[in-house]
């Protein structure tokens, strides 16, 4: 497969060729300079020189034929005055010309010196011997071919220096234009070379880009399958492969996220279904039932601790894997490791049972695990606090599919609203226990009560039959103190059979079986009656007894014992708890079809922190017990429960030290409508319809 080019590595050839383009279009201007400023230097230092001084040469020579040339025809030394210097300065110009000649030239101005130096020999014999004529033209002639070969040696060499002058003066000045045009077009090379780099990148880079910056955009506004496909320079294709990896992995977070929120809810959920029951047992199966249905898992079991040791698993009698006798063979230190990790709210977790993960476990619970196939395993313990209530295990029977942290956590959260359930459930069932145990006792009581009551009634009523004859004298006269002992034994006698009618009245509330039979009575007549039986002891304690009944009316439907164990309760106490010179007053009145008795007194009141039990039974108010008040604490109860049986109200205010109005409503026949009906009353399914205020 061809690997995709990198931007970097275009970006970096482009680079370097530019950069050799550079150097080379440097280079080429150097080299321009360099040929300009070689060729001018060779013409300065060298070839002008040589022009001159060939030039010169060419002078001298000149100079020493026309010396030699004016004596031969006057034969006057002056013209020879000059002729020697000639000869020296031809001697210098030859040296300095072979200073400055290049090698090519060397030849000619050897030529030139043998000539001239053959010429000057002849030019020094005819000097020397000046006779001319016209038959010896030997010398003339053979300076004149001398001459003529200097001649021509010099003017090869002048045409060839000048030649030389004149193409290094070219060169001069072309060097430096073909420099400046090679550097040109290396720098139009590098330019061009970078545009079309550029180009291509640009080109090369933005479709991809443009398909990424769409990919990104999708992904970032929700689309999570967008996926790019790498294409364009590697670069690019890593960034696309960069961006598919991040929308992959993001997306695996957000199915574990899903499916951690999915577990989170159902785990709440099935903490709501533990909780709602209230029975150990069913506690147990709907947390089986939850983790069955929630656990995506081959098997999960329920332990539960009983009597100290830990459960066979609940409900799997059938599909149990493990041996028979796994959970009592489990090491001692079993029990203490969960507790520990119930402590510690741990569970523990082995992705692969079979591998060294396995090798938490000990051999003994191992193995067997691992011969039934069990491949990954959970336990965690649930309870409260430290005590250790039970087990969940569950267990999956194939690889690759790993116990992820949220189905720990969802299974942890299931324990702990198990654990809560499991111990709420076994205190419910314990307080059910204990309160039918009660209620047994209360039962048997009651019935002791009631049996003890009624046995008493009967010896009862035969004494205080017994007492009323000796009383009325059937027996015979009694003395004062005879008389005296009897008043004070029918007293306690009364007393006796008021709190053993009470007791009973109390077992037939508590049993149910307290009715109340109404018809048509007058409550005036019922009033009236109470006044009369409580006066006696009224005035034998020095207290006022004011009534305030109307003439006539107050028919209430109502059973007329009943309702005169109400005014007699409310009346006696009024008496009991109001000291000597204390005033009691009984009022009634019709308002709006009701009849509302009174009974207000001056004694000695009721503490605010009592009220709220006074209508409880046994009950008295802390200021009668410490004055030693006798009484049961049974008589408001039942006249409560009386009221009420009547469809009446009753409240009562009172201050302590100031005293106490008791105020009865009861609805008049009238009102109620009808003749006569029956109520049935019990007490404890009555709502109170009475009030306390101070
Ligand atoms: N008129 C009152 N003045 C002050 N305290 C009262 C008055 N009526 C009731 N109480 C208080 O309410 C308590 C309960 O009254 P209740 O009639 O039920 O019991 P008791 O009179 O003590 O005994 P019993 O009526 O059974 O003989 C009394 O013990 C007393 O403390
Ligand atoms: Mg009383």
């Amino acid at each position: 497969m061809r690997r995709p080019s990198s931007i970097g590595g275009r970006l970096r050839t482009g680079l370097a060729l530019f950069v050799v383009l550079l150097a080379a279009s440097g280079v080429f201007v150097y080299a321009g300079f360099a040929h300009q400023e070689g060729a001018g230097r060779q013409l300065n230092n060298q070839m002008y020189f040589l022009q001159h001084y060939t030039s010169q040469l060419d002078g001298d020579f000149t100079d020493g034929q026309l010396a030699v040339a004016n004596y031969e025809l006057t034969f006057e030394h002056r013209f020879l005055y000059d002729y020697d210097a000639d000869g020296g300065n031809f001697a210098a110009d030859l040296i300095q010309m072979r200073h400055y000649a290049p090698p090519n030239v060397r030849g000619l101005i050897d030529r030139q010196e043998r000539a001239g130096q053959a010429w000057f020999a002849l030019a020094n014999a005819i000097i020397d011997n000046p006779s001319y004529s016209s038959t010896d033209t030997k010398p003339t002639d053979e300076s004149w071919v001398t001459s003529q070969s200097f001649d021509t040696a010099n003017s090869a060499m002048a045409a060839n220096v000048n030649a030389t002058v004149n193409r290094l003066v070219r060169q001069s000045k072309s060097a430096l234009s073909v420099g400046l045009a090679w550097s040109a077009g290396a720098l139009a090379v590098a330019i061009a070379l970078g545009l079309a780099i550029a180009a291509g990148t640009v080109r090369r880079t933005l479709g991809p880009l443009r398909r990424l910056t769409a990919t990104v955009n999708r992904l970032t506004a929700g689309d999570q399958d967008a996926r790019i496909q790498a294409a364009g320079p590697r670069e690019l294709q890593d960034v696309a492969r960069a961006v598919n990896a991040l929308a992959d992995e993001s997306g695996r977070l957000r199915e574990n996220e899903a499916l951690s929120n999915r577990l989170r809810v159902m785990a709440r959920a099935a903490g709501f279904r533990i909780r709602e029951h209230l029975r150990a047992d069913d506690v147990i199966r709907v947390a089986r039932e939850v983790l069955e249905e929630s656990l995506d898992t081959d098997f999960v079991y329920l332990h539960v601790m009983r009597d100290g040791r830990m459960g066979p698993p609940e409900g799997h009698a059938e599909d149990w894997l493990l041996p028979d006798d796994f959970i009592e063979g489990l090491p001692r230190d079993a029990l203490g490791g969960l507790r520990q990790m119930l402590i510690d709210q741990a569970s523990q977790v082995i992705q692969d049972l079979p591998g060294p993960e396995g090798d938490q476990l000990p051999p003994a619970m191992r193995e067997p695990m691992r011969q039934a196939g069990i491949v990954s395993h959970l336990l965690t313990p649930f309870g409260v606090g430290d005590e250790l209530l039970g087990i969940i295990a569950a267990d999956r029977m194939h690889h690759g599919h790993p116990w992820t942290d949220a189905e720990v956590r969802a299974v942890e959260s299931i324990a702990a609203d198990l654990g809560r359930g499991l111990h709420h459930a076994r205190l419910y069932d314990e307080e059910n226990r204990l309160v039918e145990e009660l209620k047994s006792v209360d039962r048997a009581k009651s019935d002791f009560v009631a049996t003890v009551s009624h046995e008493l009634r009967t010896p009862l009523t035969s004494v205080t039959g017994y007492i009323e004859m000796l009383l009325d004298q059937d027996m015979g006269q009694l003395t004062p103190e005879q008389k005296h002992a009897l008043d004070t034994v029918n007293r306690n006698a009364t007393r006796l059979r008021d709190l053993i009618e009470d007791l009973l009245t109390l077992s037939a509330i508590e049993a149910g079986t307290f009715t109340t039979v109404t018809e048509p009575t007058s409550l005036l007549d019922i009033l009236s009656g109470a006044e009369e039986d409580i006066r006696p002891a009224a005035s034998g304690k020095g207290i006022t007894l004011a009534t305030a009944l109307p003439a006539d009316g107050l028919v209430v439907n109502g059973d007329a014992i009943q309702l005169g164990r109400v005014m007699m309760n409310l009346l006696s106490n009024a008496v009991k708890f109001t000291p000597a010179g204390g005033r009691v007053e009984l009022t009634a009145d019709a308002v709006s079809g009701w009849a509302i008795v009174s009974v207000a007194d001056t004694g000695i009141g009721i503490p605010d922190a009592d009220k709220k039990d006074l209508f409880t039974r046994f009950f008295r108010a802390s200021n009668a017990t410490k004055r030693a008040i006798p009484g049961t604490g049974l008589g408001l109860a039942i006249v409560q429960t009386i009221i009420v049986g009547h469809g009446g109200e009753m409240s009562l205010q009172s201050q302590e030290g100031a005293g106490t109005t008791v105020i009865v409503r009861l609805p008049l026949a009238e009102s109620v409508g009808s003749a006569e009906r029956h109520h049935e009353a019990d007490s404890r399914r009555a709502a109170p319809a009475l009030g306390v205020r101070s």
